[in-house]
């Protein structure tokens, strides 16, 4: 069973006060999350993502379309006890300190005073915050109210929990301890869904994404398959490299680009067409000396950049 399956999940939203028309927030969102994945939705602002996770939770009804969580239609209140959600600005009363806001949603769950007292002393530590527990919420920074967020969201051990911009107002000691915290929940058997507009997130956590790019699904995979996905050449660093040994292998059609790093030390690009260690072996034999060689492949911003240039802008859908 998937964690999350939506089928052709659409919603528009009306705009405009004199003549409202219709406006196409998510369009025909098909996907599927496995169980345990830990899942990047990834796509610039406005691209759907927010809608997409309300719709997931139920906050607001599509137009059509459906979704399953936990292989129950969305809104089943059974799977609601199984789930987390991290809204994108979560707001809360803020004259409760951190504590008593995650007792109050521990007592939601049903949990006893013992063990509400127990998960959110774990969580306070487990976020970083646990030294301000007792502050009331009006005096914390976003960093801190978006890890109260995150505590919340988690409070219940979800078997799926959604984020939305969990990184977002956080400092980069910040963002590691959010990203720690996402693996643990995945090592626990998890299945966390989080949306970003910020890759190098998804390339630290993820192990499977999807591309949305104004309402509209782009691109998805799992990111050991687009990373692989085209080797396109080699970084070779080399130091003691003369002149004239980056003549002859530019001669010989080896070297694809070369740039000075200064002195006698190059970062070269070569082809895939020939053997890099027999190209290695050559300027070996000249006298240069490797310092690294990587292979060049797409990233997941190069993937991105490609798939969001080539997306429709009209979302429109004319007069209504
Ligand atoms: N309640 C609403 N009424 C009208 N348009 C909306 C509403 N909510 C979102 N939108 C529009 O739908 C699009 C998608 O928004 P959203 O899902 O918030 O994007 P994201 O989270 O990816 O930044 C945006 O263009 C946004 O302006
Ligand atoms: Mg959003």
């Amino acid at each position: 069973m998937d964690a999350i399956r939506t089928e052709a999940l659409t919603k528009h939203y009306r705009v405009g006060f004199w003549r409202p028309r219709p406006y196409v927030a998510l369009d025909a969102l098909t996907l599927r999350v496995g169980r345990g994945d830990v899942f990047g939705f990834l796509g610039p602002n406005g691209a759907g993502k927010t809608t997409t996770l309300k719709l997931l939770l139920q906050l607001i009804y599509p137009t059509s379309g459906r979704a399953d969580v936990l292989g129950r239609p969305v809104g089943d209140v059974d799977v609601r006890r199984r789930i987390g959600y991290l809204p994108e600005n979560p707001c809360f009363y803020d004259y409760l300190t951190a504590e008593e806001l995650l007792e109050y949603f521990a007592s939601l769950f049903g949990y006893g005073p013992a063990e509400r007292r127990r998960r959110v002393a774990a969580l306070l530590d487990e976020v970083g915050i646990g030294a301000e527990r007792r502050l009331q919420l009006r005096k914390f920074s976003k960093g801190m109210l978006q890890r109260v967020g995150i505590a919340q969201a988690v409070i219940n051990d979800p078997e799926v929990v959604f984020f939305d911009e969990p990184m977002s107002g956080l400092d980069p000691l910040g963002r590691r301890e959010i990203r720690e915290l996402v693996l643990r929940m995945r090592d626990r058997g998890a299945t966390v869904f989080f949306s970003s507009h910020v890759l190098s997130d998804a390339e630290a956590l993820c192990s499977r994404v999807a591309i949305l790019a104004h309402g509209r699904l782009v691109g998805s995979g799992a990111l050991s398959d687009m990373a692989a996905f085209q080797v396109r050449g080699w970084e070779l660093v080399v130091n003691n490299l003369t002149p004239a040994a980056l003549e002859h292998a530019r001669s010989l059609g080896r070297i694809a680009r070369a740039d000075a790093l200064g002195g006698s030390r190059y970062a070269l690009e070569l082809p895939l067409s020939t053997p890099p260690e027999r190209i290695l072996a050559d300027l070996a034999a000249h006298g240069a000396q490797p310092v690294s060689l990587n292979p060049l492949r797409e990233t997941l911003e190069d993937f991105y950049l490609r798939h969001i240039a080539a997306a429709p802008t009209d979302r429109g859908l004319g007069a209504a």
